[in-house]
């Protein structure tokens, strides 16, 4: 279950692994979008860290609250909203109790789909995002099933966003947005989320 301290250990690690990892991001979305995506993430989880040491928080959906009003205003781009999306679905699934771990990641999937439109196998985020919620359900998340779908997006065609107007050249690349998303359930997975 997600408890506050959890919740901000997990994201406190995602804007580390963010920070280490912006230039291979940007380097992903240089080739099929327009290299931003690791400074646009960089910039957000930056703001996220620093806006969860300045205040106490009651609650797990306060820290979610606050992670996506960050998010929302400083990643900017197409992520940004979309992130923003998510935090604010699993802000609203957890107002009455933070434990039920898969309807909470869930939330925030709908929440990108909402915005987003993006079905599996469109070469999005929500490629890592779908498979996360349903190994979460079966209890079988683990770092290799994120990398797999992380990879799996290489042999994908885009279907949303800037990469889809490259259509058939965006095959061979792997999506910025699903390989920061998989960061972002690693570092879910080494806060410890999945073992309270
Ligand atoms: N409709 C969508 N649904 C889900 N994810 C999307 C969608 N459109 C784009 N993405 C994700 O966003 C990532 C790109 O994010 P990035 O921060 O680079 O924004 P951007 O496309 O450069 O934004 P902008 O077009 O405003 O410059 C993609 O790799 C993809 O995972
Ligand atoms: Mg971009």
């Amino acid at each position: 279950m997600f408890t506050v301290e959890n919740t901000i250990k997990w994201l406190t690690i995602f804007a580390q692994k963010i920070d280490e990892n912006k230039a291979y991001l940007s380097n992903l979305d240089q080739a099929i979008g327009d290299g931003d995506h690791g400074t646009n993430m960089a910039r957000g989880t930056a703001a996220m860290k620093t806006a969860l040491t300045e205040k106490p928080f009651d609650t797990v959906q306060d820290v979610f609250k606050t992670a996506a009003m960050t998010l929302l205003s400083k990643i900017g781009g197409a992520s940004g909203p979309l992130y923003g999306s998510a935090f604010i679905g699993m802000a609203k699934q957890s107002a009455d109790t933070a434990s039920d771990l898969p309807a909470i990641i869930q939330a925030g999937l709908e929440g990108i789909q909402k915005r987003g439109k993006a079905e599996a196998g469109d070469k999005t985020m929500v490629d890592v995002w779908l498979p996360v919620v349903d190994a979460l359900k079966h209890k079988a998340l683990s770092k290799e099933l994120i990398q797999s779908k992380v990879q799996s997006t290489e042999a994908m065609k885009a279907k949303k966003g800037r990469a889809s107007y490259l259509g058939d050249r965006s095959t061979g690349h792997i999506d910025p947005g699903a390989s920061s998303s998989g960061l972002l359930f690693e570092s879910m997975i080494e806060g410890g989320v999945l073992n309270e």
